[in-house]
């Protein structure tokens, strides 16, 4: 379905990125997987070159706008543009042990969740889009979460800056419309991480089942094979965010 499309993946060495980055390459997509982890890169690229995939792989921290600028243009260079990119990179003050209440959060740990959410958004969505602009057609998709939406306990600076991205991906579809190129975002609910199952769920303090990674990956390939969806923000969380009334 996606073959001769170039797809860039970022936070692709594990979970959602990983199911999303290996999906399209089932789809005969090439696939640069950006990950600032090289364990976990490296396994992803191990994994697709046996789905038959060609893959670059940019050990790259999306908040290094220069290295991203670097990293396009070498996929540029090699793959002659790129046509999808998945802003997946992300993650709440979790990532540094430090979720607590918004009045005891540090300013070093507000910066890094907003830089890594925001800014790394921003970053590598500025070095794919001229190239777009010039190819047209192409797709950007972005992770947000329904935390931008019902917001969540210890995470305000995290809630804020998927929220943000919401808002991003509307002014930006806007913005580039007149390109064909399609911006989208995707919010998941709990999704397993690490291949453990999510029997008890903690978001929002309530008990219920999550979704897996493949949740995502399907949506985000369907998004990547439409042209006339665009500046929309698709919830994928078995219904979590219906109400009260969802049991
Ligand atoms: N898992 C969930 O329940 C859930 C729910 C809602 C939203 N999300 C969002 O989905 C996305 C993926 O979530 P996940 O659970 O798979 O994350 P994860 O923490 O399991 O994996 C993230 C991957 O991104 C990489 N990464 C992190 N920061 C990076 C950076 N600055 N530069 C480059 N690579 C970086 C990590 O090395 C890792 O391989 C995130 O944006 C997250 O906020 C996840």
């Amino acid at each position: 379905m996606f073959k001769g499309k170039t797809v860039m993946i970022t936070g692709a060495g594990k979970n959602i990125g990983k199911e999303i980055a290996l999906d399209f390459a089932r789809n005969g997509a090439n696939v640069i997987v950006c990950d600032y982890n090289r364990e976990y890169a490296e396994q992803t690229e191990k994994e697709m070159l046996q789905a038959g995939s060609e893959v670059m792989t940019a050990v790259c921290d999306v908040r290094d706008r220069a290295k991203i600028f670097e990293y396009v243009n070498c996929a540029v260079n090699r793959f002659g543009k790129i046509d999808i990119l998945v802003n997946n990179a992300g993650g709440s003050a979790g990532l540094l042990n430090k979720l607590t209440r918004f009045a005891d959060a540090e300013e070093s740990t507000v910066d890094f969740v907003i830089d890594t959410n925001i800014k790394g958004t921003f970053n590598c969505t500025q070095a794919v889009l001229k190239s777009m602009i010039k190819e047209q057609s192409e797709k950007i998709i972005n992770l947000s979460s329904i935390a931008a939406i019902c917001g969540l306990y210890d995470r305000v600076d995290y809630s804020a800056a998927k929220a943000a991205l919401i808002g991003m991906t509307k002014s930006l579809a806007m913005e580039v419309g007149e390109y064909n190129i399609c911006v989208n975002c995707v919010s998941p609910g709990a999704i397993s991480r690490d291949g453990l199952k999510l029997s008890h769920m903690t978001f929002m303090g309530e008990d219920g089942h999550g979704g897996n990674p493949k949740d995502i990956s399907d949506t985000v390939l369907f998004l990547a094979s439409q042209d006339f969806i665009t500046g929309q923000n698709f919830v994928v969380d078995g219904g979590r965010t219906l109400g009260p009334g969802h049991r």
